[in-house]
């Protein structure tokens, strides 16, 4: 496929992105000598560079693409609705396509989740919860209760509020002090379970929920607002719930008065074969938390889903939830979210993932002959493969390795393999796969020969 790039404007973009581009999460130096990728296009599951060369999205952009790239009817939407509304704030006012997509998303949440309050992205949505528990528990008379648990590794976000839910303390330390009341439990690694319960998946979970319980009692329930927790947990490399997990830490929270926030913000939409990864596994939470998939990315769009019980007291006499962002639900986004959704119908993509999410497992569990894949976890279309130095013995990376191994070989080698995947090491180290919900196993094939390929390389440079 040709670029729209010459070598002039190539040299330019990346002369200017080197100079005025601050890139997320990113080691400007490692571009010093380098190019920076620059994304022009993207058509399905792939997206081209600058210089037409093709990627597999095995990512879907940062876990959002569900229904992939170029669908014009989406874009379409959003120009219409930018025609129509450009803008209106939802403070006081409302407009259709938030009244619309609203009643769709409550239509389409488990149990009695059928108030939305949106915002601009997962962190928002992330911090929109916590100062809802913190609220409603002082409207109802609770004022005390304010801590929010969550897992090891997990991450929420990155405004201060969702950081200090966040529990990874790599990207905590530089901003601390942090607002207080973050409280860590253990994650559901059973990769990596306490001796105790290693040969029994079950007992785990149960031991991991209840890590939750004594945690609430250790801080004293009366002072507990919320639980934190993604239906399967993304950071450390794709953690599903265990067996009976859910409905464990469903009982804790309604025992000690706790609300049980699903943070789905990956896990929505289809991630998991499901509108809602809390639908997969069967429980019930207070708040839903979403972004990412609910626009495919054709426009930023996030939000809570809240039950009717939280939404009770604030629906009477002067009671306002005190909080709101500038573009939440904004006209075009939710034109958009309505357009991704209706894709999600057209071509019954959560039918798609039902149907393969087994072979995309049984073909990625075929790297598990190569020496450095120790497990390969996941469910849907969301999977995290764990790279150790002696499978047998599961011993992990040290720092330097890890850094080598990553930072220095995988991530290049992977993306110039033309794959676009996660090396991560937050936890252990994992590449993690979440791909657009339209691949089938053509576009498994692929990952699992660019997979098979360089990680033999990096096992022969180790
Ligand atoms: C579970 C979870 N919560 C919150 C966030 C933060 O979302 P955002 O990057 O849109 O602020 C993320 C981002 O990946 C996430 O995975």
């Amino acid at each position: 496929m040709s670029t729209p790039y010459g070598p002039d404007e190539i040299a330019a973009l990346q002369e200017k992105a080197k100079r005025h581009l601050w890139l997320h999460f990113t080691r400007m130096s490692s571009y010093a000598d380098a190019d920076v990728p620059v994304i022009v296009r993207g058509e399905g599951a792939y997206v081209y560079d600058q210089h037409g060369k093709r990627y597999l999205d095995g990512l879907a952009g940062l876990f959002v693409s569900q229904i992939g790239h170029g669908r014009t009817e989406v874009a379409e939407a959003g120009a219409r609705q930018a025609s129509q509304l450009a803008y209106f704030p939802l403070w006081s006012y409302a407009h259709p396509q938030a009244v619309a997509l609203a009643d769709r998303l409550a239509g389409l949440a488990p149990g009695d989740l059928n108030r939305v309050f949106f915002t601009t992205s997962g962190s928002e949505a992330v911090e929109a919860a916590w100062k809802l528990a913190k609220q409603y528990f002082r409207t109802i008379g609770e004022p005390s209760r304010y801590k929010v648990l969550s897992r090891s590794i997990a991450y929420h976000g990155t405004s201060m509020g969702a950081l200090a839910i966040t529990g990874l303390p790599g990207i905590k330390e530089p901003f601390e002090p942090l607002p207080p009341g973050g409280v860590r439990v253990p994650n559901t690694n059973f990769y990596r379970a306490p001796e105790f319960v290693a040969n029994d998946i079950t007992a785990f979970g149960a031991w991991a929920a209840g890590e939750i319980e004594q945690a609430i009692l250790r801080e004293g329930p009366e002072s507990v607002a919320a639980v934190f927790l993604e239906p399967l947990q993304n950071s450390g490399g794709c953690f599903p719930p265990p067996p009976g997990y859910f409905a464990l830490v469903r009982e804790i929270c309604d025992r000690y008065g706790v609300l049980l926030v699903s943070d789905e913000v990956i896990c929505a939409f289809g991630r998991l074969g499901h509108y809602f990864g809390s639908d997969r596994y069967g429980y019930q939470p207070d708040i839903i938390t979403f972004a990412k998939g609910v626009t495919s990315g054709y426009s930023p769009l996030g939000g809570m889903l809240v039950s009717d019980r939280l939404m009770e007291p604030f629906a009477g006499g002067t009671a306002t939830f005190l909080h709101g962002v500038t573009f939440a639900g904004h006209p075009v986004s939710c034109a958009v979210a309505m357009a991704n959704l209706d894709v999600f119908e057209k071509e019954d993509l959560l039918g798609n993932v039902r149907a393969n999410e087994g072979t995309f497992r049984s073909t990625l569990e075929k790297l598990s002959d190569l020496p450095i894949v120790g497990d390969v976890r996941g469910d849907g279309y969301f999977y995290g493969i764990e790279l150790v130095k002696d499978k047998a013995t599961r011993l992990t990376f040290d720092d330097d390795e890890s850094e080598r191994l990553l930072r220095g070989f995988l991530s290049h080698a992977l993306f110039d393999a033309g794959l676009v995947c996660r090396a991560d090491d937050r936890g252990d180290p994992v590449i993690q796969l979440s791909p657009p919900l339209i691949c089938t196993q053509q576009h498994f094939d692929e990952m699992e020969q660019i997979l098979r390929a360089v990680l033999t390389e990096a096992w022969a440079r180790i």
